[in-house]
């Protein structure tokens, strides 16, 4: 009797390769979002609250984010990037330059000192996390 025809199950090495990039993918997102949907809640619990959270996330978001560099390029050699079509190059190269504004626009956030310069790098952080996170499906196929 001949196994039925289907989808296949991921090689071991490449299953740790996309864990451990979307593990920190969720973790770089999602922290951004659900901390930002709980300010409210933590700018009851005191006037220092908001910069202590941002001081514990922040050391959760950095270590995610390197994680993400190292296994994008990690991601890169072992899907043979070079050899990707030219749409393929076209969005993997948006997607380093968002990757690049998504950590720019964090790392000033962190470092802004008016409620303008917050709102500004907190959205360009968010908003090119996300596009990264969207560009990356795309090349996953
Ligand atoms: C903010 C940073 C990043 C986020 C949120 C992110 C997110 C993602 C996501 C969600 C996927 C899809 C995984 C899947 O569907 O299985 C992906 C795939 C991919 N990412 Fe990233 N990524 C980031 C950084 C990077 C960097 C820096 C590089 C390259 C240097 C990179 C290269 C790739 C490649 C080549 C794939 C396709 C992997 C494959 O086809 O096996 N990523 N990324």
């Amino acid at each position: 009797m001949t196994a039925a025809a289907g989808p296949d199950l991921a090689p071991a090495l490449d299953g740790i390769r996309l864990i451990l990039h979307v593990l920190a993918a969720t973790i770089w997102v999602g922290g951004q979002f659900t901390v930002t949907g709980l300010l409210p809640t933590v700018r009851r619990l005191g006037d220092d609250a908001p910069k202590q959270v941002a001081r514990a996330l922040a050391r959760l978001l950095w270590p995610a984010y390197a994680v993400l560099v190292v296994t994008g390029f990690w991601n890169m050699a072992a899907v043979h990037a070079n050899n990707g079509g030219s749409a393929y190059q076209v969005v993997l190269g948006i997607k380093i330059g968002v990757v690049a504004l998504a950590g720019l626009g964090v790392w000033l956030h962190q470092r802004a000192t008016s409620r303008r310069g917050l709102a500004i790098w907190g959205s360009v952080g968010g908003t090119a996390s996300i596009a990264a996170l969207c560009l990356g499906v795309f090349l996953a196929g």
